[in-house]
């Protein structure tokens, strides 16, 4: 048996792996609180990118909002990310192997509450961050963001 189809096809799966490395950034996270939209509540709480459209937000509730690295002059609208937290000043904060994918729904500048943003790549829901980290121990995540 030969043993040249074997490593074709670990060329080939190398191949396949490499534009997911080579594309993703590095960058940091942080989350904010409801309201995420225009509600009955809090009247002032509309989106940069809908508005009072509440229908634009996945019902996984796994959204965010653009910080000014990625917000792109309100292209970023709609946009998917793939991001994974990579480490976080309270060590341990980091889910292991959790990678979520999250639309960017708002603008970080611009939110109502702007829970523990500042310079961030990315805010996002409560949910979306509590998902890849811990959020009680770390108001802020370094992550490895990827376009999808
Ligand atoms: C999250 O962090 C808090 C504060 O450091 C800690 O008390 C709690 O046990 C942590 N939760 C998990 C699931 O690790």
């Amino acid at each position: 048996m030969s043993i040249l189809p074997l490593s074709f096809s670990f060329l080939f799966l190398i191949f396949l792996h490499l534009p997911s490395v080579c594309l993703a950034d590095i960058g940091t996270a942080a989350w904010y609180p409801p309201p995420y939209s225009r509600e009955l509540l809090f009247p002032d709480a509309a989106t940069a990118c809908y508005g009072s459209d509440a229908s634009q937000f996945p019902s996984s509730y796994l959204f965010g909002a653009a910080g000014e690295g990625i917000w792109d002059n309100g292209a970023a609208c709609g946009r998917q990310y793939k991001l994974r937290c990579l480490s976080a000043v309270a060590a341990g904060s980091c889910q292991p192997d959790q990678t979520i994918q999250v639309k960017i729904v708002d603008y970080a500048r611009s939110l109502v509450s702007p829970g523990s943003a500042s310079g961030t790549t990315i805010v996002l829901s409560q949910k979306a961050f509590a998902t890849v980290a811990n959020w009680t121990a770390s108001q802020s995540i370094n992550i490895e963001i990827q376009q999808v």
